[in-house]
């Protein structure tokens, strides 16, 4: 995907927000990753009374992709409907790890004013974890 069509996976991480379950924190979240195969999954917070039970959108939409058979993704959108900073809503550390697992070089956070932001993998995640998997399983 090309920058000029980040918009697209922007929207379907807003339009993925819509469905966060997050009566706790109010704090909603969507995600939204594009695979090598040029599909678009998305996927949102969802929260538990137990808090630490928690997911964050970034690992629903990726798991929920590779659960659909994707092992390789080239860039996540995350937005969130209910930052009250300018900063936007950038992964968690947790997040960032599993960005890393399959391969997402770009991750596009957008703020609270509709300004979108690329970034690169080794800019949020520098010496990143990998291990070698001896299968491609
Ligand atoms: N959250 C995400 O979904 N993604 C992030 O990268 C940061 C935090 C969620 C988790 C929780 O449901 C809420 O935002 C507040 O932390």
């Amino acid at each position: 995907m090309h920058v000029e069509n980040d918009a697209v996976l922007v929207a379907a991480a807003r339009g993925a927000a819509e469905h966060a379950y997050a009566p706790y924190s109010k704090f909603r979240v969507g995600a939204a990753v594009l695979t090598a195969a040029g599909e678009i999954v998305t996927g949102c917070n969802v929260e538990n009374a137990a808090y630490g039970s928690s997911i964050c959108a970034e690992v629903t939409a990726i798991v929920t992709a590779v659960s659909q058979g994707a092992r390789s993704m080239s860039a996540i959108a995350v937005a969130c409907l209910d930052a009250d900073s300018l900063d936007g809503a950038y992964p968690c550390g947790n997040c960032r790890q599993i960005i890393n697992e399959f391969g997402i070089t770009r991750i596009i956070v957008t703020t609270a004013v509709g300004e979108s932001r690329s970034h690169t993998n080794a800019e949020l995640l520098p010496y990143g974890f990998f291990l070698n998997p001896e299968s491609d399983d």
